[in-house]
């Protein structure tokens, strides 16, 4: 217990400003983006033991499209070790590599981009302190057709400021955290509901069966209290005590800050009722 609280004060203190972008890129890749949700491999049990972030995992499919996972850590050969920074900033954030090929869904790039220009570069930073695996992942099919770029150039994004909780929490749960790339329901023709951010009902199949995005707008958890949205986004735990089912991220969300975690939940609070 001692170690595990040791643990999540080392990625808590990486919230703060004055960390170094290695420190606050750990804390994000680690808790509320959970990359490795999508880019580790994983066993029955959890993930594979020396595999973080090395890819070759089929993370979705469907008639769509096939996606693997690529190989993230910075194995020269196999992985980004032979990329720039800045090449990596724009994969990550406009989902274009370096050969100018795109990077296909779920990556979650229509979110991504919204990343401030300090928390993309801390996520590099952190990705290159990372043990490289070398693995080489298969290629994802995409039977769909992907766009020819996900928007014009991003250019300079910054963060809200953290005094403003509710916009913060958007920041958390969109652009970091891609909450709402689960719990909003699609459109015909691909885009999300922009009217009913939250509003859930997107089915997951995987080893667990079917899970279904839970409505997360007050319309669904409007009556639980802070604890209960606290334990369900960190553990898994339902507001009745039902253990959720994968894929939202509950490993990785156990180690978000308490500041984030009261601005993720003002967020939830502040969103309009949706069925
Ligand atoms: C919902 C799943 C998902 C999440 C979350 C996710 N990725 Fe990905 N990512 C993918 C998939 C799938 C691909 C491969 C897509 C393809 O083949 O076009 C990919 C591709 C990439 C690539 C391109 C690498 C290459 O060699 O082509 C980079 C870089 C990357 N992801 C970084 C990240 C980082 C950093 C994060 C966290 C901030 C992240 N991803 C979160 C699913 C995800
Ligand atoms: C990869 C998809 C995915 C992501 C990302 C995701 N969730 Fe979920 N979430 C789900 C699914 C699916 C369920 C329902 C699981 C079940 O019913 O067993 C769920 C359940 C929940 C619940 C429980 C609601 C209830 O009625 O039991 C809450 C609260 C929640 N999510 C909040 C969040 C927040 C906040 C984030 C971002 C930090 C997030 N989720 C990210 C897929 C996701």
């Amino acid at each position: 217990m001692r170690y595990l609280i040791l643990a999540l004060a080392a990625l808590w203190a990486g919230a703060a400003a004055a960390q170094t972008p290695a420190e606050r890129g750990r804390y994000l890749v680690e808790t509320i983006s959970g990359c490795g949700n999508c880019h580790t491999p994983q066993g029955p049990t959890g993930p594979l033991a020396g595999r973080a972030l090395s890819g070759g995992n089929t993370v979705e499919d469907n008639p769509g499209f096939t996606a693997i996972a690529s190989n993230i850590t910075p194995d020269r050969e196999t992985g980004i070790g032979g990329w720039t920074d800045d090449q990596l900033v724009l994969a990550i954030r406009e989902g274009k590599r370096p050969d100018g090929s795109l990077i296909g869904p779920p990556m979650p790039i229509g979110l991504y981009r919204g990343m401030a220009d300090a928390d993309v570069r801390a996520i590099v930073a952190y990705l290159r302190t990372v043990p490289a695996v070398h693995n080489k992942a298969a290629k994802s099919t995409y039977r769909i057709k992907l766009p020819p770029a996900y928007g014009p150039p991003v250019g300079q994004v910054n963060a809200p400021p953290r005094t403003d909780k509710v916009a913060y929490g958007a920041y958390l749960a969109g652009p970091l955290g891609h909450c709402v790339e689960c719990h909003t329901p699609m459109l015909e023709g691909g885009r999300r509901d922009t009217k009913r951010i939250g509003a859930g009902g997107q089915p997951f199949n995987g080893p667990w069966g079917t899970s279904v995005a839970a409505n997360i707008t007050p319309h669904g958890v409007g009556k639980w209290t802070d604890a209960q949205l606290e334990r369900a986004i960190r553990t898994g735990v339902s507001a009745d005590g039902r253990k959720l089912f994968p894929p939202m991220g509950f490993a990785y969300y156990a180690g978000i800050s308490p500041d984030d975690m009261a601005a993720l939940i003002a967020y939830l609070r502040a969103l309009p009722s949706a069925e």
